[in-house]
């Protein structure tokens, strides 16, 4: 196979479809016209994820018996990760996202490292523990919403009195999926505090979030009710975003072509998610696959975090959203 003159010219008169198909079959090509187990293109978005709920009050009573079972020495965070629950899957908790509970121990550290995948907190119940991310230390207490940009060192500690948890979310699928998958510990174990800070870019702490929610307008479609998008220039891929929903509250229903986890930050209510039903409460995480009909109903005064993959859809030119009633 040298692409020789004759070779061409014997490319050129090959006799019969089946010939020409096993000649460029030989040099890795397949027709475009062939049928395939998964076709190169379908009539219309469908997840392969599936809808999902974890609830915090479990993972909390597991992360205390963690807490007893396993230190921060032989695990480098001693979290759960939510696996969606299809087959073959033990990270992504959808397509781009991964979600997890984490949890550490007054007087613990969790040593520094950095990664190529951005990430976040939304810390759950915490008095005292902290981040220190590029050498500035920022406390992370309950309510708080943490950024650790890609590459950026970042190390928690806990100088409090009790076992602190928080959500963490990542972007780690969509970097496997696109493969600079980066990862470094940090050369001292633990990343020396330059500042210690409560005003940073990486901190949204809960009383401005309140602030921000009390002004927060509603979109005009009813699908989302009054929000607030959380600034986190450093990290595209993951669009953070606060939802304050009053008792009764329920949302238009719609589909998006957009990955949403979301994590109750206060309140309870009802999700509906492409057929299934989740009751939620104060910590509860609900995992929402792209392009499946979306309904909220908020039974008490709720306010919602959500992360989602919707501005890199939108960058793409991807992003769609449809009404369904
Ligand atoms: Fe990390």
């Amino acid at each position: 196979m040298d692409g020789s003159p004759r070779l061409l010219d014997e490319l050129r008169s090959l006799p019969t479809l089946d010939a020409l198909v096993g000649a460029i079959g030989a040099r890795n090509m397949t027709p475009g016209w062939i049928r395939r187990a998964k076709p190169i293109l379908w009539h219309e978005m469908k997840s392969e994820f599936v809808p999902a709920h974890w609830r915090y009050a479990e993972a909390k009573a597991a992360m205390q018996a963690a807490g007893r079972l396993i230190g921060t020495d032989l695990a480098e965070r001693r979290n759960f990760v939510m696996r969606n629950p299809i087959p073959g899957n033990d990270t992504a908790t959808l397509r781009t996202l991964v979600c997890a509970y984490q949890s550490i121990l007054p007087g613990e550290k969790a040593r520094s490292h950095r990664h190529a995948p951005h990430a976040l907190r939304v810390i759950l119940d915490s008095r005292g523990s902290y981040s220190t991310v590029q050498g500035e230390k920022t406390p992370m207490e309950t309510g708080d919403i943490v950024l650790t940009p890609g590459w950026h060192w970042h190390g928690h500690g806990h100088d409090g009195g009790e076992q602190a948890f928080w959500f963490d979310g990542l972007d780690v699928p969509l970097t496997h999926l696109l493969e600079p998958m980066f990862f470094e510990e940090h050369p001292q174990g633990w990343e020396p505090v330059e500042t210690a800070v409560d005003v940073s870019p990486m901190r949204f702490p809960w009383a401005d979030t309140q602030r921000a929610l009390d002004k927060a307008r509603a979109d005009n479609e009813g699908h989302f009710g009054p929000t607030i998008e959380l600034p986190a220039p450093t990290m595209p891929t993951i669009t953070i975003k606060v939802h304050k929903w009053p008792s009764g509250w329920r949302n238009r229903p719609y589909r998006r072509a957009a990955n949403t986890v979301y994590v109750v930050m206060q309140g309870s209510g009802t999700s509906r998610i492409g057929g299934a039903t989740f009751d939620w409460s104060f910590g509860d995480t609900i995992a929402a696959p792209a392009w499946l009909e979306i309904e909220h109903k908020a039974s008490a005064d709720t306010v919602m975090f959500s992360m989602s993959d919707e501005n890199l859809m939108k960058w793409s030119h991807y992003y769609r959203i449809e009404a369904l009633g």
